[in-house]
């Protein structure tokens, strides 16, 4: 079965083709990181209307590429949600037009599903070296808007562990970012930055490791940055050192987390999805840790841990394929529970 995926909940248009035999056919990318950056957030209404000047040219994009024509796909996928109502429904209004156009089935997909079956993709030519992994498994959900640790049981069937109670992981990368003055998306820069910096001249809590449990706290830790920074000499030397202890300290929690959680649900595998998956000191330290427990981390490619279309055409791929498609209406779900 030959999927399009389209992936519209917030400032990403992603497009994809994924084939059920052959795995990830094409896909493509429009961010719209440029446009939001000079009111250093997410601007929704501006979102929207970027969705409908980008969607048509990249779906064009990526039948050109994979080799295929309009005729050829079976199905149609697209965010359904959480995420902005606008720009969801810019998404599922083109995925629901195709689809009856094309006279295939649609199905709405939810969009930290995508993200959490991306690990288990196929990608045609491919250099991912590992075989992808097959539930059970741990999963560790890391975006600007999740952080959360999910027993999948199977696919379709998923049992929360742990959850944030305040900010996600990414969220709190993007504030930290911008409480030490860096422009706009903060996280991947902050993360550079921690690159150059010195490990251990700043040490940070390590948020609720401290006592047993799953979820996660990472608000408190942007305000001890926050004091840091101040009382620091304030040069980009220190910046550096600063960062480097923040990104210490969150990928530390997290993969204390991790642990805890594959213990919990009896499993070998972690498998981490979602924006801060890009993370390579996280990607490193799980590795490791989980290489010494016997066990193996799995992640998607960079480019595909964050928002992108074609995690929506596999997801959405495994649910037609299953037989699942709802009726023509086009609805959006800007909340919702996984
Ligand atoms: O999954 P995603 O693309 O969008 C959401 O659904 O939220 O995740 C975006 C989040 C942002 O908070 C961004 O700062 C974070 O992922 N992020 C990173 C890195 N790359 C993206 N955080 C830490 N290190 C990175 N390299
Ligand atoms: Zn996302």
């Amino acid at each position: 079965m030959r999927v399009l995926g389209i992936e519209s909940s917030c400032d990403e248009t992603g497009v994809a083709v994924y084939d059920s035999d052959r795995g990830l056919r094409a896909h493509a990318l429009y961010s719209q990181v440029e446009l939001h950056a000079e009111y250093g957030g997410v601007v929704p209404e501006l979102a929207s209307r970027d969705h409908v000047r980008k969607l048509l040219p990249l779906i064009r994009q990526t039948l050109a590429e994979s080799g295929m024509s309009l005729d050829e796909i079976d199905g149609v996928a697209y965010t359904a949600g959480p995420g902005l109502v606008g720009a969801l429904l810019v998404g599922a209004g083109v995925a629901r037009a195709l689809a009856w156009a094309l006279e295939v089935p649609a199905v709405g997909v939810h969009h930290m599903e995508g993200h959490l079956l991306a690990p288990l993709m196929r990608i045609e030519g491919g250099t991912t070296m590992q075989a992808p992994p097959a539930p059970p498994f741990v999963a560790l959900l890391v975006s600007g808007g999740h952080t959360q640790l999910v027993h999948v049981e199977a696919i379709g069937r998923y049992r929360l562990l742990g959850e944030t109670l305040d900010d996600a992981a990414g969220e709190a990368f993007d504030k930290t970012a911008k409480l030490m003055g860096l422009p706009y998306p903060g996280g991947p820069q902050l993360a550079r930055l921690a690159g150059a910096g010195r490990s251990g001249t700043f040490r940070f809590a390590r948020p609720m490791t401290d006592r047993p449990g799953l979820d996660f706290s990472f608000s408190g830790l942007k305000t001890q940055v926050l004091l840091a920074w101040q009382r620091s000499d304030g040069s980009d030397a220190t910046r550096a050192d600063v960062a480097r202890g923040f990104e210490e300290a969150v990928v530390e929690t997290l993969v204390i987390k991790c642990l805890r959680a594959v213990e919990a649900a009896g499993v070998d595998t972690v498998v981490v999805a979602g924006g801060v998956g890009a993370n390579l000191r996280l990607r490193a330290a799980l590795d490791e840790a989980m290489a010494r427990r016997g066990g193996r981390a799995c992640f998607p490619p960079p480019a595909l841990c964050t928002d992108n279309g074609a995690m929506i055409a596999f997801a959405g791929a495994l649910r037609l394929g299953a037989g699942e498609h709802a009726d023509a209406a086009v609805r959006v779900q800007p909340r919702w529970d996984m």
